[in-house]
């Protein structure tokens, strides 16, 4: 059985006064969750704070990027192995805010892939198609090739059970235009099938989320799709009732 995850990716925002609220909020009705798994997604330089103040809870936490080079000269990079030292267990890769507004192609993204894997993080991997290309017919594809491109270079493929692919149209991200359910599950059940061609226990076992719009009113019908194994939830999740709320949505379906 697949256990659902309900991430919350932070993004960009936050000061430390501003986290520890939010933890607060989301550490005090998390006996609600208990059923699924919850993990946040800080800014790099709150990942201590956080760290600090969830010890000894149920909620992970991660990081929103990762450099592809171990160590040495990289100026204002970030490690996969500093972040397993500050134990992180998540790293999100290749949103479509760093593909799009940093040029990370599908290359870097499965390079900074490895070396998460390599490290011993979950990687939580991005993929999805923009307006553009959900109106030419191109969604599968592209979905196909993001997916194919860490694929490709993978060389530990039993550990890509612990990996998680988020599904996160780009066009849904932050404009309140959620995909409908059928057209998530839709991708969700192409993303399995292209895991099956790899490897059956992998395709059965990943968990495959959806991101993009989720709010508490449309959380509910996307969980009850049998691909989507849960929700990375960007706006919604600066707001602990909210990310909660939801996060009730996905445990009441568990
Ligand atoms: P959103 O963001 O929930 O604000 O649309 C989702 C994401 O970017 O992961």
């Amino acid at each position: 059985m697949r256990k659902p995850l309900v991430i919350g990716n932070w993004k960009m925002n936050g000061t430390r006064e501003s986290v520890l609220q939010l933890l607060e909020g989301i550490q005090s009705n998390i006996h609600f969750l208990s059923q699924i798994e919850t993990a946040v997604m800080p800014p790099f330089v709150y990942l201590s704070l956080v760290a600090k103040k969830i010890e000894n809870t149920t909620i992970a936490y991660g990081a929103q990027n990762v450099s592809q080079y171990s160590d040495g000269a990289y100026t204002g990079e970030v490690s996969a192995n500093m972040l397993r030292d500050l134990g992180c267990e998540y790293v999100i890769l290749g949103h479509s805010e760093r593909r799009v507004l940093f040029h990370e192609s599908n290359e870097l993204v499965a390079q900074k892939f490895l070396a998460a894997q390599r490290a011993g993080l979950k990687p939580i991997l991005c993929v999805g198609e923009n307006l553009l290309q959900r109106q030419a017919g191109e969604t599968l594809k592209v979905v196909r090739q993001q997916l194919a491109a860490v694929l490709a270079l993978v060389d530990n493929l039993p550990a890509l059970t612990q990996a998680v692919v988020a599904y996160e149209p780009v066009w849904a991200i932050g404009t309140g235009q959620v995909a409908t359910p059928e057209q998530a599950q839709l991708v969700h059940a192409e993303i399995r099938k292209q895991l099956a061609e790899q490897n059956a226990d992998v395709a059965a076992m990943i968990r495959i989320i959806y991101g993009g719009s989720v709010k508490l009113e449309n959380a509910a019908s996307l969980f009850a799709m049998a691909d989507i194994d849960g929700a990375l939830v960007g706006g919604a999740s600066l707001n602990a009732e909210q990310f909660i709320e939801i996060g009730k949505q996905c445990n009441n379906l568990s």
